[in-house]
């Protein structure tokens, strides 16, 4: 009680609540140069990165560690503190796990999906759940495993037979066409496609591709989004979809979803796809919400990924040509062999800089803790603050990422940084962009969605030249980040 007033005193003066000597800089809840309120709000919530920007409006006027850490802090609230600053970003991440006062994964942004996929899952949980669930499902995913040359090779093979029936189909319709270039939204494609992969290559199911595309990708796009609004209206949701009979659409695209998961599990009897690897006596009970994410969150991720990238590349003709003499006589990839189809691999890296997929990563203190970057600043923080890593802001820095560090504007798109990086002697372990996380809650599906990206990207090159369809393409964010315009480009196909 006596620290709730102590707490409340203090937020009403107005004190900083952190210590230290990297001190972060408040932030108003009112002023009149946010772009939208720094909290996610029922009006503003489709526009997540604005209120991001909201946090650094008054940052101009700050110096130093207040310019790229800031905070909120409302009387009867936690404070909530949003960092850009890397070396807070790294630093956090490290110190997050099951271990007694670390961080946890800050639930409250992603409340709706724990209630649509369950919160037992790797995504969601937090201290032993998330152990046990780590090493129950981190397993078939790992790049250990995956990676093996003869498994790797095999998945490789048949997820490129994939991609190339459906871009075979892309091809056939704009040959038919008769015209030189047809202009197409690529997103639902690549969600498609994504899908299948997972669904039919990776867990071993063999569900036929128009009732992929038509029936399961339209539900899992659906729940997705219904999972945001679910969040930001605080449970109220399933009450107003009552109210205006939209439960019973939910409920449809719910039972698909259901359908999905019966039948990604039902490969693990016959060990078809990756189940062939998976040693473990959990029910598939136990590993459903894990499924579930798997399904939603891999679709989500990866089709942000590659649809950033075809799209960055619809931009950039010159980057398409260099991709093309790479892997027009390719007949195999592997992405994390860096020799081979470089520019590929530049393109890629680059686009999870400038375009990150996950745009912030929640965090939450479950102690007072003080962390310490690699430079020896030092912040404490309370307990119970939200912390939001924002990944986005801190990759579009100037500061961190711009001409005087990498020789080029840190909001450009520019694949040839990382080569001049190279040459200034900075690494890419050092300049870290967290396209994948950091620490103990990397990403478990890292090899596998840069194997499916890159075979998606590579065989669009190899097929098409592709331009955008306006010279800016504006990003809007969800759980994902995405070209705004769906990836709108003109196809043409080569040769
Ligand atoms: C290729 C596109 C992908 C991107 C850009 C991506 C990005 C990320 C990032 C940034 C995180 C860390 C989140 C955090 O620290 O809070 C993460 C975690 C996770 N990813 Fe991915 N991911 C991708 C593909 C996949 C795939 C294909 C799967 C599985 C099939 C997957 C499953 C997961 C899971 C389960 C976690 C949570 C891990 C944990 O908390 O321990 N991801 N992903």
């Amino acid at each position: 009680m006596l620290s709730w007033f102590s707490r409340t005193l203090r937020q009403l003066r107005g004190d900083n609540p952190f210590q230290g000597d990297a001190l972060p800089g408040r932030v108003s809840l009112f002023h009149p140069g946010h772009p939208v309120a720094p909290v996610p709000t029922p009006w503003n919530y489709r526009e997540p990165l604005r209120i991001f920007e909201a946090f650094y409006t008054e940052a101009a006027e700050a110096e130093g560690d207040a310019c790229h850490s800031r905070y909120l802090d409302l009387p009867g609230m936690k404070p909530v503190l949003v960092t850009r600053d890397p070396a807070f970003i790294k630093a956090i991440q490290a110190m997050t796990g099951d271990k007694p006062g670390q961080f946890d994964r800050d639930t409250a942004p992603t409340a709706g999906i724990g209630r649509a996929t369950g919160t037992d899952s790797l995504l969601y949980s937090n201290g032993a759940q998330w152990r046990y669930q780590k090493s129950l499902a981190a397993q078939p995913f790992s790049r250990s495993n995956l990676f093996q040359p003869q498994k790797f090779a095999g998945f490789e093979q048949t997820f490129r037979k994939t991609v190339a029936q459906r871009l075979e189909m892309l091809r056939a319709a704009q040959a038919q066409s008769g015209e030189k270039r047809t202009r197409i939204e690529l997103e639902p494609e690549i969600q498609a496609v994504m899908l299948e992969m997972l669904v039919n290559n990776f867990f071993g199911a063999s569900v036929p591709y128009a009732e992929l595309r038509d029936r399961f990708v339209p539900a899992l796009v659906y729940l997705i989004d219904h999972m945001v609004r679910d969040t930001v209206l605080l449970g109220l949701l399933p009450l107003m979809n009552r109210l205006t009979g939209e439960h019973r659409v939910v409920r449809q695209h719910a039972a698909a979803f259901e359908e999905l998961t019966d039948l990604a599990l039902a490969g693990r009897a016959e060990g078809r796809g990756c189940w062939g690897d998976f040693e473990s006596d959990a029910s598939n009970a136990a590993l459903r919400a894990n499924i579930r994410v798997f399904l939603a969150g891999a679709m989500e991720a990866t089709t942000s990924f590659a649809g950033w990238a075809i799209s960055h590349l619809s931009h950039h003709p010159d980057w398409q040509e260099k991709i093309f003499e790479e892997v027009r006589h390719l007949h195999h990839y592997d992405p994390d062999d860096f020799t081979q189809a470089r520019s590929l691999n530049l393109v890629l890296e680059e686009t999870l800089r400038l375009t990150p997929a996950l745009y912030f990563l929640p965090r939450r203190a479950t102690v007072d803790t003080w962390v310490e970057t690699a430079d020896h600043r030092r912040m404490w923080i309370p307990r119970g603050t939200h912390l939001r890593l924002d990944v986005w802001n801190a990759n579009r820095c100037e500061v961190f990422w711009g001409k005087d560090v990498t020789g080029y504007a840190a909001d450009v798109f520019a694949p040839e940084r990382w080569d001049e990086m190279k040459k200034r002697g900075l690494s890419a372990k050092e300049m870290l962009h967290f396209g994948f996380g950091y620490g103990p809650r990397f990403c478990p599906g890292r090899s596998l969605g840069l194997l499916e990206v890159g075979l998606v990207v590579g065989a669009m090159v190899k097929l098409f030249r592709f331009s955008a369809a306006y010279p800016d393409t504006p990003a809007r964010a969800g759980v994902s980040t995405k070209p705004g315009d769906g990836v709108l480009v003109d196809l043409e196909l080569r040769g």
